[in-house]
C-alpha cells in the first residue's frame, strides 16, 4: 500500500531556482491519494473541538471544505485581495517567495469562536500568520492549525509555536 508522501510529486526550482515546489495536484489527481490526505488530516483533528473551519484561498480551499463537512462545521474562506463582497479586514504578509494580502469578512468569525485553521502547506509560516492576525483581530480564538504538509527547514512551526499545529507530511 502506498504512504501518503508517495502521492506528492516533487518538482526542484519551481515557481523559482532553489525552490523544492512539493506539488498537491497529484495527491489530487488520485482517487486513493485524495482519500488517505483528507482521512489523515481528519485523524489528526479528531480530538480536537472548534467551531469554524478558516481555510486559506487557493489550495487550502480543496483541504478545509472536506474537513468542515466531515465534522458538520461552518467554512470560512480566507480570499486574496479583493475577491470578497462584503465589509473586510485586510493583512500583508510574506510568502516563501513574493508578497500577498488576505482578506476576511468582519462578520465571518463572531467573538470568541474557535477557529481550525487549514492550509494545503507550511513553509515561512507567513500565510497561517496571516489568517492568525485575521482571526485574532476579529475576537475570535486559534483552536489549532492543521495542514497536508509541513516544510519543517522554513520554521514555520517556531514561528508559530503558541499555537497546536497538526501536520500529515513532514519534509526536511
Ligand atoms: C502557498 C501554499 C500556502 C503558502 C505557504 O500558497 O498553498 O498557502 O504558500 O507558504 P508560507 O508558509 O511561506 O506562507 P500561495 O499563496 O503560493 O498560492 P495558492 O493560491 O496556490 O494557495
Ligand atoms: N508554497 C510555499 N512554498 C511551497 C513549496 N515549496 N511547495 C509548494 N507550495 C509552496
Ligand atoms: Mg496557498
Amino acid at each position: 500500500m502506498k504512504d501518503l508522501k508517495d502521492y506528492v510529486r516533487t518538482i526542484p526550482n519551481f515557481p523559482e531556482e532553489g525552490i523544492m515546489f512539493r506539488d498537491i495536484t497529484s495527491v489530487l489527481q488520485d482517487p486513493d491519494g485524495f482519500k488517505l490526505a483528507i482521512d489523515e488530516m481528519a485523524r489528526l483533528v479528531s480530538d480536537l473541538d472548534f467551531d469554524v473551519v478558516l481555510g486559506a484561498e487557493s489550495r487550502g480551499f480543496i483541504f478545509s471544505a472536506p474537513i468542515a463537512y466531515m465534522r458538520g462545521k461552518a467554512l470560512v474562506p480566507v480570499r486574496k485581495k479583493g475577491k470578497l463582497p462584503c465589509e473586510t479586514i485586510q493583512v500583508e504578509y510574506d510568502l516563501e517567495y513574493g508578497k500577498a494580502v488576505l482578506e476576511l469578512h468582519k462578520d465571518a468569525i463572531k467573538p470568541g469562536q474557535k477557529v481550525l485553521l487549514v492550509d494545503d502547506l507550511m513553509a515561512t509560516g507567513g500565510t497561517i500568520e496571516a489568517m492568525i492576525k485575521l482571526v485574532e483581530q476579529l475576537g475570535g480564538e486559534v483552536a489549532g492549525i492543521l495542514v497536508l504538509m509541513e516544510l519543517k527547514g522554513l520554521k514555520g512551526r517556531e514561528r508559530l509555536s503558541k499555537y497546536r499545529l497538526d501536520a500529515a507530511i513532514s519534509y526536511e
